[in-house]
């Protein structure tokens, strides 16, 4: 298995680091390499949006991983990944993040990370995923878009100092090599405890959006699979792989 970080581009004003890493691993880049922006003028968020961040303010990053597992795994990386960012962020700052399902990390129900996973094929066809992480760091709250002003946050507005974003991207090479490692190796039981003991989801009334439905139930747990199961009211049990959720 490639080292996480031990290779970094790092790029200044770029459309998506996502779409960088994407060639890059087209190519035949290593797991573990990183492309990492100071900007990135059509960053991509979940289910078709815009994911906004102003210069030299946030971490943007794109990590290329070629996991050895079957298919219906891949949810669980999500899971893996959010779990090395709050890691991180606790031991770097000292404050504790939720996650909220699948990998939304929240700050007092404000988001402060976006998680973005998304799975390819390389010309040999061999499959890969390239692993997006934003964080906002050093953002002012003035400096979100109109749009997310409400609803976002930033290590910054909370610290109420700046937090040097080498240390937090150190941070998560070191927290997700290992983490991936365990994953690999082991087996996902061990770290979907954790991510539980971060989520705020589970347990609570939800409606979840997909690109399909809208549903209405309790988030009832996740699966082995990273797999969210809700109840609706009728009982019956509905298996998310991907969708947005809001607590009612
Ligand atoms: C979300 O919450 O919708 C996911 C946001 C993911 C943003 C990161 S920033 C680095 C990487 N490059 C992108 O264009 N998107 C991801």
């Amino acid at each position: 298995m490639g080292k996480i970080g031990n290779i970094v581009y790092q790029e200044q004003t770029v459309d998506s680091t996502q779409t960088i890493a994407t060639a890059l691993a087209n190519e035949g880049a290593a797991e573990g390499v990183v492309v990492s922006a100071e900007e990135q003028v059509a960053g991509k968020g979940r289910m078709g949006r815009k994911w906004h961040s102003k210069y030299g303010d946030s971490l943007a990053m794109s990590i290329i991983l070629r996991p050895t597992v079957p298919l219906e795994k891949y949810p669980q990386l999500t899971l893996v990944a959010a779990v090395a960012v709050v890691q991180t962020i606790e031991k770097e700052t000292g404050i504790r993040p939720d996650i909220k399902w699948p990998n939304d990390i929240l700050i007092n129900g404000k988001k402060l990370v976006g998680i973005l996973t998304e799975l390819h094929r390389d010309k040999n066809g061999n499959q890969f995923v390239v692993l997006g992480i934003g964080i906002n760091v050093n953002t002012a709250q003035e400096d979100f878009p109109n749009e997310v002003q409400e609803i976002a946050t930033s290590l910054r507005i909370e610290l109420g100092e700046k937090v040097e974003k080498e240390k937090i991207m150190q941070g998560i090479f070191t927290s997700l090599e290992s983490l991936y490692r365990q994953y690999l190796d082991e087996s996902f039981t061990e770290i979907k405890k954790m991510w539980e003991s971060y989520s705020i989801s589970i347990g609570k009334e939800i409606v979840a959006r997909t690109l399909t439905e809208v549903i209405f139930g309790k988030a009832v747990g996740i699966t082995e699979e990273g797999v969210l199961l809700l109840e609706d009211k009728s009982g019956k049990i509905h298996s998310l792989y991907s969708a947005d959720i809001e607590l009612t």
